[in-house]
């Protein structure tokens, strides 16, 4: 487990900006799925990992409060941490929105690595989002741009799914093709790992803390009514 002092490496790109630090050691490197918070004083934030390059973690931050919009050079980083995607099958789906392209695009970089096929549909609010697709070692199949949404792009006939993005995304996919797929979910997080219970969902089993039980769910496990008011 990680819990050290890195520099970052920035590079923005307007919506969204691309931050390394590394290499760390072969024990502390992640799974698909998993995450690593970042604190500064008092502020700590949860950042999925996107690739790695020779043991440098790779993460895409979306600009959206004043810690994303102006990341610190230096940041405390403790982690990996949270329940990563499952061993996946051949021609799996993979489904990202916005800053859920982060996990999906681990998990694309894995199975390239396998040799197993799978169709990457992601979706944008912006064209000049598009940008980031520059920096990925992957790309999607598809992408989409609002207003089509990247739900537009599904095949008719459900496949098997792993996604991440917006819940209203989530929700789209849920309803278009059903449980047969995994989600991780994105929520705010305090500790990161499972003391503070301020990151709860409701599923199926009661309610559970995203950073330990999640933030990867079977969709079929999760109660979407109650998740997406
Ligand atoms: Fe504290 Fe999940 S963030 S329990």
């Amino acid at each position: 487990m990680l819990n050290e002092t890195f520099k970052l490496e920035k590079t923005d790109l307007g919506h969204y900006v691309v931050v390394s630090f590394g290499p760390v050691a072969e024990e502390n490197l992640p799974q698909p799925g998993q995450f690593y918070m970042f604190y500064k004083e008092y502020v700590k934030k949860p950042f999925s990992v996107a690739f790695l390059k020779e043991n440098r973690l790779f993460f895409i931050i979306k600009k959206v409060g004043p810690f994303t919009s102006s990341i610190p050079d230096e940041v405390r980083v403790e982690g990996p941490y949270g329940k990563p995607f499952p061993a996946v099958v051949t021609n799996t789906f993979l489904i990202s929105g916005g800053a859920g392209i982060a996990p999906i695009c681990f998990l694309a970089e894995k199975l390239t690595e396998q040799n197993l096929p799978f169709t990457w549909l992601h979706g944008e609010s912006k064209a000049e989002n598009l940008t980031l697709l520059d920096y990925l070692p992957v790309k999607p199949n598809k992408v989409s741009v609002e207003p089509t949404l990247v739900t537009d792009l599904l095949p008719k006939e459900a496949q098997f799914y792993c996604a991440c993005g917006p819940k209203p995304m989530l929700k789209g996919l849920h309803s278009k093709w059903g449980t047969n797929g995994f989600v991780s979910l994105e929520e705010r997080m305090s500790c990161g790992f499972g003391a503070c219970y301020g990151c709860v969902i409701p599923t199926t089993s009661g309610y559970q803390r995203v950073c330990k039980e999640g933030p990867v769910f079977e969709a079929g496990e999760l109660l979407w009514q109650e998740l997406c008011v």
